[in-house]
């Protein structure tokens, strides 16, 4: 009768283990929390500020979390690791001023898109470069790795003219110190860090127009409710109102 006892709280034990485990397994889950994987070197979209993420991005992002009733957690990753990580389900989505484009679309889904972009060129005042056709393959032209920036100028001038740095800052760095003739970036970055140093500024002519969209796991249901949200922020002016708090026309 003991043994009995002792086989049944045995079991118990071991049902009451597995039903902690299986609840803690879908806590950590993304269940209650949308994890976003974004690269915090791209302002005004995302930068890092006094240790937090901040921007257009995380504020929209933050907006569609508040809609969906999850928490939002951010990872600040490299720029070329979020569509594969997306990819892998490793995060919930992908933020980081993700230009849509066909190839990329291969890979993930992409929601509506909540802004509008185009690639400039930053040189130095004094440069030779005065236009965009002013730029040959025997340029040294910086980039920010992975980016639709790098593809373009990969593509129209060679990959030996093209220089790859992690970052934007990197980017621009390196055409302040003379390894690089111009840097290929997004019109507000470039705008961003071309305040940010002397010296610099931006070619009237634009390199390429695009859209901003998040991108999710293929076949997610994700995408819907992310559109939904988008939908319904942009109607209430929401989505507007991030954009000007950010980018002051
Ligand atoms: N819009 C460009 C692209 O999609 C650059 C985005 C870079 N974003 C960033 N957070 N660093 O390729």
């Amino acid at each position: 009768m003991k043994k009995m006892k002792k086989i049944v709280s045995l079991a118990l034990t071991a049902v009451l283990a597995f039903g902690v485990l299986t609840a803690c397994g879908s806590k950590s889950s993304s269940k209650d929390t949308l994890v976003m994987a974004t690269n915090a070197t791209f302002p005004p979209y995302e930068s890092v500020s006094n240790d937090k993420i901040v921007g257009i991005d995380v504020d929209i992002a933050n907006a569609i979390a508040k809609k969906l009733g999850k928490k939002l957690e951010i990872k600040d990753v490299s720029f070329d690791s979020i569509i594969a990580g997306v990819q892998q389900g490793k995060y919930d989505f992908g933020m980081a001023g993700i230009t849509v484009t066909e190839d990329r679309k291969k890979n993930v889904d992409f929601t509506d898109p909540y802004a509008k972009a185009v690639q400039s060129v930053i040189v130095k005042e004094d440069s030779t470069i005065q236009s965009v056709d002013d730029i040959t393959k025997d340029n040294k032209i910086g980039v920010q790795q992975g980016t639709t920036g790098d593809i373009y100028a990969s593509d129209d001038y060679g990959e030996d003219a093209v220089i790859k740095y992690n970052d934007g800052p990197t980017a621009v760095q390196a055409l302040i110190s003379g390894k690089v003739d111009c840097v290929i970036i997004d019109s507000e970055p470039a705008k961003a860090y071309v305040a940010a140093n002397q010296g610099l500024k931006i070619l009237d002519s634009a390199y390429a127009d695009e859209e901003y969209a998040i991108c999710v796991k293929k076949g997610s249901d994700l995408k819907g409710d992310i559109n939904d949200a988008l939908k319904e922020l942009k109607k209430d002016g929401t989505i507007d109102k991030i954009i000007a708090k950010y980018i002051k026309e």
